[in-house]
Protein backbone atom coordinates (compact mmCIF):
# COMPACT_ATOMS: atom_id res chain seq x y z
CA UNK A 1 0.00 0.00 0.00
CA UNK A 2 1.02 3.78 -0.65
CA UNK A 3 0.35 7.06 -1.10
CA UNK A 4 -1.02 9.37 -3.91
CA UNK A 5 0.21 12.01 -5.47
CA UNK A 6 -0.86 14.72 -3.18
CA UNK A 7 0.86 12.84 -0.22
CA UNK A 8 -2.73 11.36 1.30
CA UNK A 9 -3.26 8.03 2.53
CA UNK A 10 -4.65 5.00 0.85
CA UNK A 11 -7.95 6.32 -0.98
CA UNK A 12 -11.55 5.25 1.11
CA UNK A 13 -14.48 3.97 -1.19
CA UNK A 14 -17.75 2.44 -0.75
CA UNK A 15 -16.09 1.33 3.13
CA UNK A 16 -12.90 -0.09 1.75
CA UNK A 17 -9.64 1.06 1.36
CA UNK A 18 -8.13 1.20 -2.41
CA UNK A 19 -4.30 1.30 -2.53
CA UNK A 20 -3.56 4.43 -5.37
CA UNK A 21 -0.78 2.20 -6.66
CA UNK A 22 -2.13 -0.69 -8.28
CA UNK A 23 -6.16 -0.26 -6.84
CA UNK A 24 -6.29 -3.05 -4.95
CA UNK A 25 -9.16 -2.67 -2.65
CA UNK A 26 -9.77 -4.49 0.86
CA UNK A 27 -12.70 -4.33 3.08
CA UNK A 28 -13.18 -3.55 6.68
CA UNK A 29 -11.94 -6.80 7.70
CA UNK A 30 -8.94 -6.44 5.88
CA UNK A 31 -9.94 -9.12 2.80
CA UNK A 32 -9.00 -8.14 -0.85
CA UNK A 33 -12.05 -7.71 -2.34
CA UNK A 34 -10.95 -6.29 -5.97
CA UNK A 35 -7.69 -7.14 -7.53
CA UNK A 36 -5.68 -4.67 -10.04
CA UNK A 37 -7.10 -3.80 -12.93
CA UNK A 38 -8.61 -6.72 -14.86
CA UNK A 39 -6.45 -9.18 -12.53
CA UNK A 40 -8.80 -11.46 -10.64
CA UNK A 41 -8.98 -11.03 -7.02
CA UNK A 42 -5.86 -12.58 -5.19
CA UNK A 43 -6.18 -14.03 -1.58
CA UNK A 44 -4.73 -11.58 0.02
CA UNK A 45 -5.74 -10.18 3.48
CA UNK A 46 -3.81 -7.32 5.39
CA UNK A 47 -4.02 -7.01 9.50
CA UNK A 48 -6.11 -4.50 10.15
CA UNK A 49 -6.02 -1.94 13.54
CA UNK A 50 -9.34 -2.22 15.81
CA UNK A 51 -11.07 1.00 16.21
CA UNK A 52 -13.18 2.43 18.51
CA UNK A 53 -14.72 6.45 17.43
CA UNK A 54 -15.61 8.09 20.91
CA UNK A 55 -17.10 11.91 20.70
CA UNK A 56 -15.65 12.09 16.89
CA UNK A 57 -12.14 10.88 17.59
CA UNK A 58 -10.77 8.19 16.15
CA UNK A 59 -8.97 5.59 18.73
CA UNK A 60 -6.69 2.90 17.52
CA UNK A 61 -6.10 -0.74 19.46
CA UNK A 62 -2.71 -1.45 19.57
CA UNK A 63 -1.56 -4.47 21.26
CA UNK A 64 2.22 -5.43 21.20
CA UNK A 65 1.20 -9.53 20.55
CA UNK A 66 -1.57 -8.33 18.12
CA UNK A 67 -4.53 -9.36 20.37
CA UNK A 68 -7.70 -8.14 20.38
CA UNK A 69 -9.31 -5.47 23.22
CA UNK A 70 -10.76 -6.56 26.57
CA UNK A 71 -12.23 -3.09 26.51
CA UNK A 72 -13.63 -0.24 25.39
CA UNK A 73 -12.46 3.52 25.51
CA UNK A 74 -16.38 4.36 25.44
CA UNK A 75 -16.85 2.74 28.85
CA UNK A 76 -15.02 5.23 30.19
CA UNK A 77 -14.98 8.00 27.82
CA UNK A 78 -18.84 8.86 27.37
CA UNK A 79 -19.56 12.71 28.12
CA UNK A 80 -23.24 12.66 29.08
CA UNK A 81 -25.41 15.93 28.11
CA UNK A 82 -24.70 17.89 24.87
CA UNK A 83 -20.49 18.43 24.17
CA UNK A 84 -19.05 19.96 21.64
CA UNK A 85 -16.85 18.70 19.43
CA UNK A 86 -13.29 18.45 20.76
CA UNK A 87 -11.04 21.43 19.56
CA UNK A 88 -7.38 20.50 19.20
CA UNK A 89 -5.18 23.38 21.30
CA UNK A 90 -2.26 21.78 20.32
CA UNK A 91 -0.16 19.05 18.78
CA UNK A 92 3.73 18.61 19.12
CA UNK A 93 6.48 16.19 19.54
CA UNK A 94 8.40 16.24 22.37
CA UNK A 95 11.67 14.34 24.33
CA UNK A 96 9.30 13.09 26.87
CA UNK A 97 8.12 9.64 28.65
CA UNK A 98 4.55 9.20 28.71
CA UNK A 99 4.63 7.87 31.83
CA UNK A 100 6.20 11.77 32.74
CA UNK A 101 3.29 13.50 31.54
CA UNK A 102 0.57 11.18 32.83
CA UNK A 103 1.86 11.74 36.63
CA UNK A 104 0.77 15.28 36.14
CA UNK A 105 -2.40 14.98 37.79
CA UNK A 106 -1.24 12.92 40.52
CA UNK A 107 1.48 15.29 41.01
CA UNK A 108 -0.85 17.89 42.85
CA UNK A 109 1.44 20.09 44.94
CA UNK A 110 2.65 21.25 41.19
CA UNK A 111 -0.74 22.68 41.07
CA UNK A 112 0.11 25.23 43.47
CA UNK A 113 3.72 25.96 42.53
CA UNK A 114 3.92 26.02 38.65
CA UNK A 115 0.33 26.94 37.88
CA UNK A 116 -0.24 29.00 40.96
CA UNK A 117 -3.71 28.01 41.98
CA UNK A 118 -4.48 29.05 45.68
CA UNK A 119 -6.25 26.17 46.33
CA UNK A 120 -5.95 22.36 45.42
CA UNK A 121 -7.67 19.22 47.78
CA UNK A 122 -8.25 16.03 47.16
CA UNK A 123 -12.06 15.53 47.21
CA UNK A 124 -11.40 11.57 46.80
CA UNK A 125 -9.18 9.06 47.04
CA UNK A 126 -7.54 7.72 44.26
CA UNK A 127 -8.67 4.83 43.02
CA UNK A 128 -6.71 2.39 40.58
CA UNK A 129 -9.07 -0.18 38.62
CA UNK A 130 -7.47 -2.38 35.89
CA UNK A 131 -6.68 0.29 33.26
CA UNK A 132 -8.20 2.72 34.36
CA UNK A 133 -7.11 5.45 37.55
CA UNK A 134 -9.64 8.17 38.63
CA UNK A 135 -9.13 10.85 41.73
CA UNK A 136 -11.35 13.75 42.35
CA UNK A 137 -9.31 17.27 42.97
CA UNK A 138 -11.04 20.52 44.30
CA UNK A 139 -9.20 23.39 42.35
CA UNK A 140 -8.92 26.81 42.96
CA UNK A 141 -8.48 30.60 41.35
CA UNK A 142 -4.78 30.46 38.89
CA UNK A 143 -2.92 33.40 40.24
CA UNK A 144 -0.77 33.46 37.12
CA UNK A 145 -3.82 34.79 34.73
CA UNK A 146 -4.50 38.12 33.73
CA UNK A 147 -6.24 40.14 36.80
CA UNK A 148 -9.62 40.56 35.09
CA UNK A 149 -9.59 36.72 34.90
CA UNK A 150 -7.55 35.83 38.17
CA UNK A 151 -10.45 37.65 40.47
CA UNK A 152 -13.46 35.37 38.77
CA UNK A 153 -14.60 33.28 41.40
CA UNK A 154 -14.26 30.27 39.78
CA UNK A 155 -13.56 27.01 41.50
CA UNK A 156 -13.71 24.04 39.93
CA UNK A 157 -13.82 20.29 40.55
CA UNK A 158 -11.59 18.36 38.65
CA UNK A 159 -12.34 14.43 37.73
CA UNK A 160 -9.13 13.06 36.79
CA UNK A 161 -8.39 9.60 35.10
CA UNK A 162 -6.57 7.99 32.93
CA UNK A 163 -7.06 5.13 30.32
CA UNK A 164 -3.37 3.72 30.53
CA UNK A 165 -0.91 6.01 30.63
CA UNK A 166 -1.61 7.36 26.54
CA UNK A 167 -5.15 8.98 27.38
CA UNK A 168 -5.09 10.93 30.73
CA UNK A 169 -8.40 13.13 31.01
CA UNK A 170 -9.80 15.88 33.33
CA UNK A 171 -13.75 16.35 33.90
CA UNK A 172 -13.73 20.03 34.97
CA UNK A 173 -16.86 21.54 36.69
CA UNK A 174 -16.21 25.20 37.20
CA UNK A 175 -18.41 26.61 39.58
CA UNK A 176 -20.58 28.18 40.53
CA UNK A 177 -21.34 28.85 36.72
CA UNK A 178 -21.73 25.34 35.78
CA UNK A 179 -19.88 25.45 32.94
CA UNK A 180 -18.23 21.92 32.16
CA UNK A 181 -14.80 21.03 30.65
CA UNK A 182 -13.72 17.85 29.16
CA UNK A 183 -9.37 18.08 28.55
CA UNK A 184 -8.33 15.51 26.66
CA UNK A 185 -4.61 14.67 26.68
CA UNK A 186 -3.17 12.48 24.04
CA UNK A 187 -0.04 10.66 24.46
CA UNK A 188 1.50 8.47 21.72
CA UNK A 189 5.37 6.99 21.67
CA UNK A 190 6.61 7.57 18.43
CA UNK A 191 10.51 6.20 18.92
CA UNK A 192 12.72 5.54 22.25
CA UNK A 193 12.80 9.09 23.34
CA UNK A 194 10.02 11.26 21.90
CA UNK A 195 6.01 11.44 22.05
CA UNK A 196 3.80 13.17 20.24
CA UNK A 197 1.24 15.06 22.59
CA UNK A 198 -2.59 16.05 21.56
CA UNK A 199 -4.58 18.07 23.62
CA UNK A 200 -8.14 18.54 22.93
CA UNK A 201 -11.11 20.04 25.02
CA UNK A 202 -14.57 19.96 24.80
CA UNK A 203 -17.26 21.94 26.13
CA UNK A 204 -20.35 21.79 27.70
CA UNK A 205 -23.24 24.46 28.72
CA UNK A 206 -26.18 21.91 29.46
CA UNK A 207 -25.26 22.71 32.89
CA UNK A 208 -24.57 26.57 32.95
CA UNK A 209 -27.10 28.40 35.22
CA UNK A 210 -29.00 30.69 33.02
CA UNK A 211 -31.37 33.14 34.75
CA UNK A 212 -34.93 32.16 33.90
CA UNK A 213 -35.70 35.02 31.90
CA UNK A 214 -33.44 34.71 29.51
CA UNK A 215 -34.06 30.63 29.12
CA UNK A 216 -37.52 31.36 28.73
CA UNK A 217 -36.50 33.90 25.61
CA UNK A 218 -33.84 30.93 24.13
CA UNK A 219 -36.76 29.01 23.91
CA UNK A 220 -39.00 31.00 22.81
CA UNK A 221 -36.01 31.85 19.69
CA UNK A 222 -35.52 28.18 19.20
CA UNK A 223 -38.85 27.49 17.97
CA UNK A 224 -38.52 30.15 15.33
CA UNK A 225 -35.26 28.65 13.96
CA UNK A 226 -34.84 25.66 11.81
CA UNK A 227 -32.24 22.85 12.75
CA UNK A 228 -29.38 24.51 10.49
CA UNK A 229 -29.61 28.15 11.85
CA UNK A 230 -29.57 26.32 15.20
CA UNK A 231 -26.56 24.69 14.53
CA UNK A 232 -24.58 26.94 12.92
CA UNK A 233 -25.46 29.20 16.42
CA UNK A 234 -24.70 26.41 18.53
CA UNK A 235 -21.21 26.25 16.73
CA UNK A 236 -20.46 30.14 17.11
CA UNK A 237 -21.08 29.88 20.62
CA UNK A 238 -18.59 26.86 20.99
CA UNK A 239 -16.52 29.00 19.05
CA UNK A 240 -16.44 31.75 21.42
CA UNK A 241 -16.18 29.22 24.10
CA UNK A 242 -12.63 27.93 22.25
CA UNK A 243 -11.50 31.42 21.61
CA UNK A 244 -11.39 32.08 25.08
CA UNK A 245 -10.36 28.99 26.62
CA UNK A 246 -7.72 27.76 24.88
CA UNK A 247 -4.83 30.00 25.63
CA UNK A 248 -5.68 29.37 29.06
CA UNK A 249 -5.27 26.13 27.98
CA UNK A 250 -2.06 26.99 26.21
CA UNK A 251 -0.44 28.33 28.58
CA UNK A 252 -0.68 25.81 31.22
CA UNK A 253 0.15 23.08 28.92
CA UNK A 254 3.62 24.57 27.83
CA UNK A 255 4.46 25.07 31.62
CA UNK A 256 4.14 21.34 31.76
CA UNK A 257 5.96 20.69 28.79
CA UNK A 258 8.81 22.83 29.74
CA UNK A 259 9.52 20.90 32.95
CA UNK A 260 9.01 17.32 31.67
CA UNK A 261 11.11 17.98 28.41
CA UNK A 262 13.83 18.55 31.20
CA UNK A 263 13.10 16.37 34.13
CA UNK A 264 14.59 13.22 34.94
CA UNK A 265 13.34 10.27 36.31
CA UNK A 266 13.44 9.15 40.05
CA UNK A 267 12.76 5.59 40.82
CA UNK A 268 12.07 6.41 44.61
CA UNK A 269 10.64 10.05 44.93
CA UNK A 270 10.56 11.80 48.37
CA UNK A 271 7.06 12.60 48.63
CA UNK A 272 5.96 16.38 49.26
CA UNK A 273 2.93 17.49 50.49
CA UNK A 274 -0.18 15.34 49.15
CA UNK A 275 1.90 14.01 46.04
CA UNK A 276 1.14 10.73 47.71
CA UNK A 277 -1.07 9.23 44.91
CA UNK A 278 2.66 9.17 43.02
CA UNK A 279 3.40 5.37 44.29
CA UNK A 280 0.15 4.46 43.79
CA UNK A 281 -0.13 5.93 40.37
CA UNK A 282 3.27 4.10 39.75
CA UNK A 283 1.85 0.81 40.67
CA UNK A 284 -1.11 0.96 38.43
CA UNK A 285 1.31 2.09 35.58
CA UNK A 286 3.75 -1.07 35.95
CA UNK A 287 0.71 -3.47 34.26
CA UNK A 288 1.57 -1.14 31.32
CA UNK A 289 4.92 -2.46 30.55
FE1 LIG B 1 0.65 20.47 35.26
Amino acid sequence: MGRDAKGRNNRLKNGCVECPYHHLTFDAQGTCVKGAGHAPVPKAKVFTWETEVVEGLVFVYHHKDKLPSTWKVSEFFRPEGTWSRPYMSYQGVHPIHPQDAAENSVDTLHFRTLHQFDQVDQVTEAVADRQHFYQTLHIGKMGILPKFMRNVPIYSVVKEAAVGIGFPMAHNRFHPIGLQVNHLVFLTPIDETSTNFWFYFQVSFSEVKVPRFLRKQKERLDRHLNKHVKRAVDKAVYRAAYTVLSPMFVFINSQDLDIWSTKSYCEKPIVLGDDGNIHLFRKWCKQFY
